[in-house]
């Protein structure tokens, strides 16, 4: 069997093996839910994906990218529900959609499946009935909230009410945005169905737990073993070093997805299936090429498996997964790479700014591969967030694709066409060919970033290339040669050094850029792989050439972002009526003395910092005349800290300070939204200084 490494953080110890032993791997990213579009931040991953994937394919590895919908749950159920249809025509329609948006961008999946499958079905019970078998699954009674009028159980998400621990009102019921408390849905003071407004009532409920708790030596030491980023390998020390709790992995009639076997009325929790429909993506697959679907998850496998995932679902995949197959007799993935989120202008996506963009909008006005390649140029294989501006964007792109790489091809193929009758130059003089070597023997480093996924190095490193390519062209003035008929095969060899040059480069950038590549090798007559670029393209017929790639106009710019307002604004509006007549009740009267007793104050924020341990907390120094407060605000889902400092806003004075987890908060800001990240600081008009009274 072949030595297993995991090359995805360091460098092979050896470079060449690389391009001589082919590897097994396997890839999959996280799975879409099937109630909604995907949108340009779903793209960050899939991108981030399929560069790897295609990049592994080019090394001449064999790589398959299994991959499916996320087809279960209770928002499904729910939002089938509103729009009278079944679950499964809803989850059909958007899988279509989803497979459109897939191919739109040029995205490679070896298979997209859906958890709602027989394949999925099979191997979640068997995964169960093995973790049940060796004792991994236990039954406990607890309460849990029932709304009566829609006779269901509800889960966490679909009840709000006031925080156990710090009293803020309109919190979720698995944990507070305003001081990060977990606790019991149970816990909240007056609760609120989201799902029809009524007072939920407690109830005790059977549920089956997965004993997570049993598996921290092993997770202890997976996790420390190189197959994490070192920040999340970090991250889940601590969270290990605070103790694993077992995990409720069902969920009571009605729900969609799969009843659990010998359980009636209980089915599989959606997060206990989605992973496993990893594998069942892989199984649809080999039974389509005929491959083994078992040696490839049976430990000590050579195969190598790899998960791309978002930081929010690290406890699913670097927790519970790992677990779960472990428990049941399966191998464990050779790594999880964890990315950051895409942030516009620095702030989250949202709706209610008009930034979620969806990929239908986008493929209306933009090709697919200035997002590829945008992303790509800013990607690296850390966890850091990545931030979107239309004004780089469209600056880098023209730059870079249009004015550096597309740019020497048309160049020099109007000269081959028109005056060689497309035929390349029949040789090289030593010195170009020493200059060739340089070019092609780039593609070592340039191969090694992208194996470390740090994609920006390699484009920084391709630029470079075409820099050199255009710099070459310009000395060498073919357009001033070509009126001279003695200059005649010299400028029949520029134009060749030209295009190979342009041959390099592209073939360095197809897994960014597949459709230019494909393009390419239309115009070149030629297979862009990496052994080919061993010599250089000589005495060889080329086909005429068509523009390539044109420059992004920000005209295209503006007509997306105000096709995605116009849409973001109608459901927002949708969601806005359902919440304030239904969700968002007003509360009872005050009179003008109560309000009265509250304290309205301008104040400044004067410095603003993220809370270590709290992902949803920002602490807040707010100035208000002389005075300066600190305030814990659970803002961070909505803003970045350092984007708040020297905002003015509007606080509460006089609210008696609490005692919290990681300090004592003296007021509180005022702000409007549904929460998350869909929440907006109020600001006072220009004017009002800090300390002034709001009445
Ligand atoms: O967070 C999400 O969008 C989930 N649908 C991801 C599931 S990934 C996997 F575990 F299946
Ligand atoms: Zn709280």
């Amino acid at each position: 069997m072949r030595e297993v490494r995991n090359p995805a953080h360091a460098p092979p110890p050896d470079d060449t093996d690389k391009f001589t032993m082919s590897r097994r791997i396997l890839v999959t990213s996280a799975l879409p839910y099937a109630n909604g579009a995907l949108h340009i931040g779903h793209m960050l991953e899939y991108i981030q994906t399929d560069i790897w994937v295609r990049y592994q394919r080019l090394a001449g590895n064999q790589c398959q990218w299994v991959w499916a919908d996320d087809a279960h749950g209770t928002p499904i159920m729910l939002k089938a529900e509103a729009e009278g249809i079944s679950p499964e025509a809803l989850i059909t329609r958007i899988k279509g959609e989803h497979e459109r948006d897939i191919a739109g961008f040029l995205l490679s999946p070896d298979n997209f499946h859906t958890t709602h499958s027989d394949e999925n079905r099979e191997l979640a019970e068997l995964i169960y009935k093995r973790l049940s078998a060796a004792g991994y699954i236990v039954k406990r009674t607890i309460k849990q909230l029932y709304d009566r009028e829609k006779a269901m159980f509800l889960p966490d998400r679909y009840v709000k009410g006031i925080c156990p621990n710090c009293g803020t009102a309109d919190q979720y019921g698995d944990n507070c945005e305003n001081c990060s408390a977990t606790y019991d849905a149970t816990a909240l003071k007056d609760p609120i169905s989201q799902v029809s407004g009524s007072v939920p009532e407690q109830r005790d409920s059977e549920q089956h737990f997965f004993a997570l708790s049993q598996f921290g030596d092993m997770l202890r030491e997976w996790t420390a073993s190189g197959t994490l980023q070192p920040e999340v390998a970090n991250k889940l020390k601590e969270w290990l070093e605070a103790g694993l709790q077992d995990w409720d992995i069902s969920r009571n009639a009605p729900y969609f997805g799969f009843e659990i076997p010998d359980a009636p009325g209980k089915y599989f929790y959606v997060w206990l299936d989605a992973p496993i429909a990893y594998m069942a993506s892989h199984k649809h697959l080999c039974q389509r090429t005929g491959e083994s679907f078992e040696e490839s998850w049976t430990p000590g496998t050579d195969v190598e498996l790899y998960h791309f995932i978002g930081k929010d679902i690290t406890n699913f995949h670097c927790l519970f997964w790992p677990a779960m197959l472990e428990g049941a007799g399966f191998r464990k993935p050779t790594g999880v790479f964890c990315h950051g989120f895409l942030t516009i202008d620095n702030l989250k996506m949202s709706k209610s700014r008009g930034t979620s963009i969806t990929i239908e909008t986008w493929l209306k006005h933009l090709e697919p591969e200035y997002l590829r390649y945008y992303y790509a140029s800013k990607l690296s294989g850390s966890v850091v967030d990545l931030n979107m501006n239309f004004d780089d964007f469209v600056t880098r792109v023209n730059a870079d694709l249009v004015g550096k790489v597309v740019n020497i091809a048309s160049r020099c193929a109007g000269f081959i066409s028109k005056r060689f009758e497309g035929q390349l130059a029949t040789s090289y003089s030593e010195a170009l060919l020493e200059d060739y070597a340089q070019f092609s023997s780039a593609q070592h480093i340039i191969m090694q970033y992208y194996e470390q996924r740090e994609y920006g190095k390699a484009m920084r490193e391709i630029m470079l290339l075409a820099e050199h390519a255009n710099t070459y062209i310009n000395d060498q003035e073919p357009w001033v040669k070509i009126k001279d008929e003695a200059q005649q095969d010299e400028v029949q060899l520029i134009c060749t050094v030209g295009l190979n040059y342009f041959r390099v480069i592209v073939t360095y950038l197809s897994p960014v850029l597949p459709e230019l590549a494909a393009k390419t090798e239309r115009f070149l007559n030629t297979a862009l792989t990496l052994p080919s670029l061993e010599q250089p393209l000589t005495d060889h017929a080329i086909n005429r050439y068509k523009p390539m790639m044109t420059r992004i106009e920000t005209s295209q710019i503006e007509k997306i972002l105000e096709e995605t307002k116009a849409t973001d604004k109608a459901a927002t509006a949708v969601n806005d009526d359902t919440a304030s007549t239904q969700f968002e009740p007003l509360k009872p009267e005050i009179s003008i003395d109560d309000f009265n007793k509250i304290d309205l104050r301008v104040a400044i924020i004067s410095d603003a910092q993220p809370v270590e341990g709290a992902d949803k907390l920002v602490q807040l120094t707010l100035t208000i005349g002389l005075e300066t407060r600190n305030v814990f605000a659970g803002i961070k889902a909505a803003y970045k800290p350092e984007d708040l400092i020297g905002r003015s806003t509007v606080m509460v004075a006089n609210l008696a300070p609490r005692k919290m987890r990681f300090g004592v908060s003296e007021g509180m800001v005022l702000a409007a939204g549904p929460g998350g990240s869909d929440l907006f600081i109020l600001t006072p008009d220009e004017g009002a200084e800090p300390g002034m009274r709001v009445k």
